[in-house]
């Protein structure tokens, strides 16, 4: 049973290094603090009509983009729900991959794993095989970016092998890649790919963002059994006809994307994606010269390091010591395995080299490395 725990009108600032939450800039929090308006009010079009086609914009895409109040994980549900009918292959490769096959399960669709060990990446040619067996798969899932272990899997290769088959759609969760990590949506036969704003996108939690192809939109009109919240059609044929939402969005949340996407189009995705590499290799030479990196050499992600524990530190004393004497918090080992085997340092969104710098000199300090 868990008891109440009064929330408190203060807590001391704490910067975050999690993958996501993580560090918003000020003027993108004081941008939700206006009085309220209507859904249904001319001023919501405009800044619904702003944010997708900004976003449409930043991700360098022509296929449709619906913002919707929710966190990524609706449409790990949603887009199985619109496009698959019954058999789905999904790549597994560590505790996120291995969500998106249990809720498909749990919406009742036959689902085949393609299964790597944590720490190994999806490779295309396994996937090649996979589709090859004939098993005439309504979609493939593939996670870009494996949260709980660092990796980054090779969705442009995997995409083009997807594409090579017209009736299996590809379905990508990039919640915490997209923004911090490019992505040539359209070139590779990416039907579907979807994050939450929280990550690299550095806001807010309360927003999911989902880029759907013509192809799919077409899919999911076919079918009878598509999601209503998270419907593509619904979505997006609301967009077309009103510029509006189908429901009444967080609209605070809203107005702080309108202000972060113009500072991350101000930036540009390439200069995003540099400073983001150049956080990843900065993080990685410190945990190579302490410690070593979980992910396979190769596939390691640009957004968070998975750093193996290999000093056999206390890993939750020492998060909370960085805590308490530092103001910083980054996290443990993902789920029960990896809890004090490893730990992740989020290097997205606002975060530069010098910030993480400071992060790890703070680790330093405390684990006496
Ligand atoms: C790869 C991946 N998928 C799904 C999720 C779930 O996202 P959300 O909490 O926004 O639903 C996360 C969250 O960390 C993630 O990293």
């Amino acid at each position: 049973m868990t008891n109440k725990r009064e929330y408190k009108d203060s807590y001391p600032d704490k910067t975050l290094y999690l993958p996501g939450p993580t560090e918003v800039r000020e003027d993108v929090i004081d941008a939700m603090c206006e009085p309220m308006f209507g859904h249904r009010m001319d001023r919501m079009t405009d800044l619904y009509t702003t944010v997708v086609e900004d976003t449409k914009e930043f991700l360098d895409t022509d296929n449709e983009v619906i913002v919707l109040t929710a966190s990524g994980t609706a449409f790990m549900e949603s887009t199985v729900q619109n496009l698959v009918d019954e058999n789905l292959l999904c790549a597994t490769c560590g505790s996120f991959s291995e969500r998106q096959a249990n809720i498909a399960e749990r919406l009742g669709k036959s689902v085949d794993r393609l299964e790597y060990d944590w720490g190994t990446a999806v490779k295309p040619e396994d996937v090649r095989e996979a589709l090859e067996s004939g098993a005439e798969y309504d979609a493939v899932t593939c996670v870009m970016n494996e949260t709980s272990t660092g990796v980054r899997n090779p969705i442009e290769e995997i995409g083009d092998v997807v594409a090579e088959y017209p009736d299996t759609y590809f379905i990508v969760d990039a919640i915490s890649a997209l923004g911090g990590d490019y992505v040539d949506i359209d070139a590779h036969g990416i039907d579907v790919i979807f994050t939450s704003v929280q990550k690299a996108f550095a806001m807010p939690p309360g927003l999911a963002v989902c880029v759907v192809s013509e192809d799919a939109y077409e899919r999911e009109r076919e079918k009878e059994s598509a999601a209503w919240y998270g419907g593509f059609q619904r979505t997006l044929d609301y967009y077309d006809r009103k510029g509006q939402t189908h429901s009444t969005p967080a609209i605070p949340v809203m107005l702080a994307y309108r202000k972060q996407m113009k500072h991350m189009l101000e930036e540009g995705h390439e200069a995003r994606d540099q400073r983001h590499r150049q956080m990843a290799e900065y993080t990685r030479d410190w945990a190579r010269k302490h410690f070593d990196l979980f992910a396979e050499e190769g596939y390691r992600s640009r957004t968070v390091t998975c750093v193996e524990n290999t000093q056999g530190i206390d890993v939750e004393a020492t998060i909370e010591q960085v805590s308490e004497e530092y103001d910083m918090v980054f996290a443990d080992g993902y789920g029960s395995t990896l809890g004090q085997q490893t730990f992740r340092i989020g290097h997205m969104g606002e975060h530069t080299v010098e910030s993480i710098g400071a992060l790890t000199d703070a680790i330093e300090d405390v684990a006496r490395l």
